[in-house]
């Protein structure tokens, strides 16, 4: 006997109707995710292969997709926040932290915190893909490898070691070899506009954490999360993790 297929999510009766909104809104960000971890994907491989210009034009397209969602979240302040608690109890323990997406977004950026494998301990093949953007390339490390294949004067150790374990001459020389770039952006213009669109990467990613500390607030004020942690001051603290620190400090030491 063949079984009724199950009616899709938007014919159910919610017991709020902005559940709609709620579910809609995360559904449209994980499917803008997908194409931001393919763009990504898609930058690494350019550079892997020495093409700093395809491998901007990938970071360019990852850009305006985050834009668009760093907008999309307000509309979620079009909600009470009396309304959203009718259905947030129901919410529990769904979260944030359960978007694998996001989490592969932040360590294909270099952001990687293996700690975060255990929230998908339920979750197997989850938890497989985000083993390996921990084992994986990440933008990072290929950016520094690009630029040492292009002869850019930055030491071997920089695309294999933490930035934060890198040695003090090392991290002196990858500077200075970007303070040459950033000094002269029209000699290095495609390798010049690859670095700024990671910066605009990352600012953006600055905006979001900044506009869903802003709506959680609205929302939900101090409560804790529904995954857990406690709420707003664990947002608040998320938003001192910066990707490409060493395209931060160059202007500092311009
Ligand atoms: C009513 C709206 C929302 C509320 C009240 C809310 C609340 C929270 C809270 C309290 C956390 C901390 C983790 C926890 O304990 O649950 C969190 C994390 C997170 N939320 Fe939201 N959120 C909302 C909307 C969204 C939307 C639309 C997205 C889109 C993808 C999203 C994505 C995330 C992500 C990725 C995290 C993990 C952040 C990190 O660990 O850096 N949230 N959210």
């Amino acid at each position: 006997m063949v079984s009724p297929a199950a009616a899709p999510w938007w014919q159910l009766q919610p017991p709020h109707p902005d559940e709609v909104l709620f579910i809609a809104i995360h559904q449209a960000y994980e499917l803008w995710f997908k194409v931001i971890i393919k763009s990504l994907e898609d930058s690494m491989v350019d550079m892997q292969v020495g093409k700093p210009w395809s491998a901007y034009h990938h970071i360019r397209r990852a850009v305006k997709i985050m834009e668009l969602l760093v907008k999309q979240i307000s509309i979620l302040e079009t909600m009470d926040p009396a309304s959203f608690l009718v259905f947030r109890g129901e919410l529990n323990p769904a979260s944030g932290f359960q978007s694998v997406q996001f989490r592969e977004i932040e360590f294909l950026m270099g952001l990687k915190q293996p700690g975060f494998l255990k929230v998908f301990a339920s979750e197997p093949d989850l938890q497989e893909a985000l083993r390996r953007r921990l084992e994986g390339p990440d933008l990072e490390s290929e950016l520094y490898a690009l630029l040492i294949r292009m002869r850019y004067p930055i030491p071997a150790t920089v695309p294999v070691t933490p930035l934060d374990e890198l040695s003090e001459r090392d991290r002196a020389a990858a500077l200075e070899a970007l303070k040459q770039i950033y000094l002269h952006p029209a000699e290095h213009s495609v390798v010049y506009s690859l670095l700024e669109s990671l910066v605009d990467l990352s600012t953006q990613l600055g905006h979001w954490r900044d506009n869903h500390v802003r709506v959680v607030s609205r929302l939900i004020g101090d409560k804790m999360g529904t995954g857990g942690s406690e709420g707003v001051g664990y947002l608040k603290a998320t938003r001192a993790k910066k990707p490409f620190p060493l395209l931060m400090e160059v202007r500092t030491v311009l």
